[in-house]
Order: structure tokens, then C-alpha cells, then sequence
């Protein structure tokens, strides 16, 4: 077969920032504070932590030895470990639900961006509950201001993909996310210093065992690790396809594993030692970030800037993981379909502008689609709930048995331990779990939530 020449990351630190800057994004500084405050803190971190040990980190390093061995697209890396037609809608599957986060998550990105503008204008100065809810509502309910700035994440994303995976992927990740790193450690040691500061603490860190559903807070937690994580649906696949021969793929996953839960910690950090300082909710939900933030940063002195400096970290983080999973149909595209990168990127962008109309429009109740249901969720809810709580993991389930049942051992260990340099003790346990814990995991959690077991 013709080998076409792909570019690839140029350094095994570029591949942990770039797969960083995947992993970090809209998931940790908007669902991952308000989803700990709604199901009840410390307890909640615990379990979220064992869904990444037990499924995160296994169903990674697939992803991770699928796309470096086969240096191909989701499409491309799935037919190349089995011909099998079943696996092939595998990775259509995948190419699907990029679309659908990306629906949902650059209407939210678009919210971002657009309260960066606010907080320079100083919006935001002195706002009282009401206001904040009133500049939420204009910001959200739209139908022009949505889908404005939804546009302009759009184009900001393509812009920076049509350069290509070194000049736009690599150089955007190797810049934004020191910044990123640096802004956040800035905002939670601010954080810190708050009388809040120690109650947060307490919140985030120590367990507290009281009326948990276990089933719903176990979906949540490993929902939440797949979107946290961009697993599932093919991201960190096609980032891998770009690893070069010689990176660490388990030094890598873990490491990055590592650092997303740490920049989620901090944004906690960030957050909840206001929330507490001036008696806010923190299971306010999903305006945690939009009311909440501005409302009480505004009350610190310097407040402001803080607000500013906040959005903007939170605006590189969504920009970053968006260009991510939109690179999932854009290497299919230009790869299999032989769509030139840039036609594949543009076509990309007005699908998911188009189709994430649905999303933008019903975000807010008063919306225009703010009250059609779909499964009883507005759209918006859907693409989000469907995509984290039920597609991703099955695409997780499917990823697994691929690499654990189909490929063949001998692959999986001449990237494991001749060109990653792992022990081969460290890959047969990772092959054990694989094979037998993660799978089982999921089926029970998935059947419990069915209400079968
Ligand atoms: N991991 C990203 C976040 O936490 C979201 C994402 C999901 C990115 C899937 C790429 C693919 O915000």
C-alpha cells in the first residue's frame, strides 16, 4: 500500500502538552466544579478517581497504541487491526459523536469568548444576582449573540487547523497551555488566600460518605472521565497517529491522566473558595461558571481582572480541546476520503455550525428551540448527555475488546515495550485489565443503569 506522508508532533513534550490541551478544556473549569458541587464533593472526586484508574487510563493507552501503530485516522486505525465490518462502524461511530460534543461544546466556548469581551468592557463591575442572571440570559438566549460567537469559536478553531498539525495543533498547544497552566495556578492561589479558602479545601479533598445514589454518581463520574478525557470517540487516537516512534505511551497517558486531574483540583481551587467566601451554591449547576464566577469574583478586590484573566484561561482550554475533536473528521476526511485539509476542515466547521444550531438554540429555556424535547432533554442536554454518559463509554467498551481481543499481542508490545521501553510485567497487567476488568466495569455499570442488576 502507498505510504502517504503525514506531519507528526516534534517532541515528546510537545505530545504531553498536545494531549494535555486535548484533555483540558471545558470539562474541567465548567462540568468538573459544578458537577463536584451537585453530587456532593470529596465522595464524588474518590469514585471519579477510580473510573479513570480502572477504565480512563486502560481505554488511553488503546487509544494511544491504535493510532501510533497505524499512524492512520480513527477509520484507517480500526481497519487495520480487523477487517470486520462491525469494527469499521466503530469508527463512523466515532466520527458521529465528535460531531455531536462539538455541537454542544462550541456553543459553550462561544459563551466564553463572548464574557471575555464583557469582562474587558467591564461588564461585570458590581453586578448583583440578578444582573449577572439577566447578562447570562442575553448571552445565552440569543438568537444572534449564540450563534455569533459559536462562529467565531468556529473560525478561530479552523484557522489554527487548516496550518496543520506542527504549525497550528502543536505551536497553539506548546504556547497556550504554559499560559493556560500559569493563569489557573494565578486564580486558585488567589483562591486560597480567601477565607473560603479552607472550606474548599475540606470540600474538595476530604470524603464524606452521606445519601448517594451509587449508580447515578458511578455514571456520572465515568461520563465525566470520558469527556474529561476525550475518550471514547477517536481524539486520542488521531493525536497518537501524530506521536513520534519513541514516545513513552504509558509514561505519556499517565502523566496526562495526572495533570488533567490537577488543572480540574484547581479550577476547584478557583472557584469554590469564592463560592464560599460569599455564599454561593456550588451545586448551582451548570451556571456555576457563567453567574456564579462573575458574580463573586466581582466582589474581590481587583475583581475584574481576575474575571478577565479567568475567561480567558477558560477560552484557550475550550479553543484547544475543540480543535481536538474536530481533528477526529478531519483526518478522516483528508485521509480516506482524499479531501484536501483544508476543504476537510471547512466542511467540518459548517456542519457542526449548522447542526449546532440545535444545541446554541436551546440552551437557554427562552430560546427559540428552549422548549422542544427530545427524550425529554432540551437538544442541547441531549447532544451533552448522550455523548458523555452513553456514547463514549460504549465507544470505550468497543475500543477495549478491539485491542484487547483483536489485535495482535505482538503489536501491542512492540509499541508497549520496544518502542515505548515499558516492562513487559507493566503491559501484561495492562493487557489483564483490558481484557477483563475495564470491559466488566462497564457492562456493569451500563446494566445497572438500565436497571437490570
Ligand atoms: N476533554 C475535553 C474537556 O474536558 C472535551 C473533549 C471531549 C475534547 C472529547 C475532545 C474530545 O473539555
Amino acid at each position: 500500500m502507498e505510504k502517504v506522508k503525514r506531519e507528526g508532533f516534534s517532541s515528546s513534550l510537545v505530545v504531553f502538552f498536545a494531549t494535555l490541551s486535548s484533555a483540558v478544556g471545558l470539562g474541567n473549569i465548567w462540568k468538573f466544579p459544578y458537577i463536584v458541587g451537585q453530587n456532593g464533593g470529596a465522595t464524588f472526586i474518590l469514585i471519579y478517581l477510580l473510573c479513570v484508574l480502572g477504565v480512563g487510563l486502560p481505554v488511553m493507552l488503546s487509544e494511544f497504541i491504535l493510532g501510533r501503530s497505524s499512524k492512520k485516522n480513527v477509520m484507517g486505525a480500526i481497519s487495520d487491526v480487523t477487517p470486520r465490518k462491525f469494527f469499521k462502524s466503530v469508527g463512523i461511530f466515532g466520527i458521529i459523536v465528535a460531531f455531536a460534543i462539538s455541537c454542544f461544546y462550541t456553543a459553550v466556548a462561544g459563551w466564553v469568548y463572548s464574557y471575555i469581551g464583557k469582562a474587558i468592557l467591564g461588564k461585570f463591575r458590581g453586578v448583583d444576582t440578578v444582573q449577572a442572571k439577566e447578562i447570562f440570559d442575553t448571552t445565552t438566549v440569543g438568537p444572534l449573540q449564540p450563534v455569533l460567537w459559536q462562529v467565531v469559536v468556529l473560525i478561530v478553531s479552523s484557522i489554527i487547523l487548516i496550518k496543520g498539525v506542527r504549525s497550528g495543533i502543536e505551536r497553539v498547544a506548546r504556547i497556550g497551555m504554559p499560559i493556560l497552566l500559569g493563569l489557573l495556578i494565578a486564580c486558585a492561589v488567589r483562591g486560597l488566600f480567601l477565607e473560603g479558602g479552607k472550606d474548599a479545601i475540606g470540600y474538595l479533598f476530604i470524603p464524606s460518605f452521606k445519601d448517594i445514589s451509587l449508580v447515578s454518581v458511578v455514571m456520572t463520574a465515568l461520563g465525566l472521565a470520558f469527556f474529561k478525557l476525550s475518550l471514547g470517540m477517536g481524539t486520542m487516537m488521531t493525536y497518537a497517529s501524530y506521536f513520534p516512534d519513541d514516545n513513552n505511551l504509558l509514561g505519556n497517558a499517565v502523566k496526562v491522566i495526572i495533570g488533567d486531574t490537577i488543572v480540574s483540583l484547581l479550577a476547584g481551587m478557583a472557584i469554590f473558595p469564592s463560592v464560599f467566601t460569599f455564599g454561593g451554591e456550588p451545586g448551582s449547576g451548570p451556571g456555576l461558571l457563567f453567574e456564579t464566577i462573575p458574580l463573586i469574583f466581582s466582589k474581590l478586590p481587583g475583581g475584574n481582572v481576575l474575571i478577565i484573566i479567568f475567561f480567558i484561561l477558560a477560552g484557550l482550554a475550550a479553543t484547544m480541546a475543540t480543535i481536538s475533536m474536530l481533528e477526529v473528521p478531519i483526518a478522516y476526511l483528508s485521509e480516506e476520503r482524499k479531501i484536501s485539509r483544508k476543504g476537510a476542515v471547512i466542511c467540518t466547521s459548517i456542519v457542526v455550525a449548522v447542526v449546532g444550531l440545535l444545541a446554541t438554540l436551546s440552551a437557554n429555556p427562552q430560546g427559540l428551540l428552549g422548549q422542544k424535547f427530545i427524550f425529554k432533554m432540551t437538544f442541547f442536554n441531549f447532544f451533552d448527555y448522550i455523548s458523555s454518559n452513553i456514547l463514549m463509554p460504549i465507544g470505550g467498551l468497543l475500543l477495549a475488546i478491539l485491542v484487547g481481543y483483536f489485535m495482535k499481542k505482538e503489536r501491542i508490545r512492540h509499541e508497549l515495550v520496544e518502542k515505548s521501553g515499558n516492562s513487559v510485567g507493566m503491559m501484561n497487567l495492562y493487557y489483564f485489565i483490558l481484557r477483563y476488568i475495564t470491559p466488566v466495569l462497564l457492562i456493569i455499570v451500563f446494566l445497572s443503569a438500565l436497571n437490570i442488576i
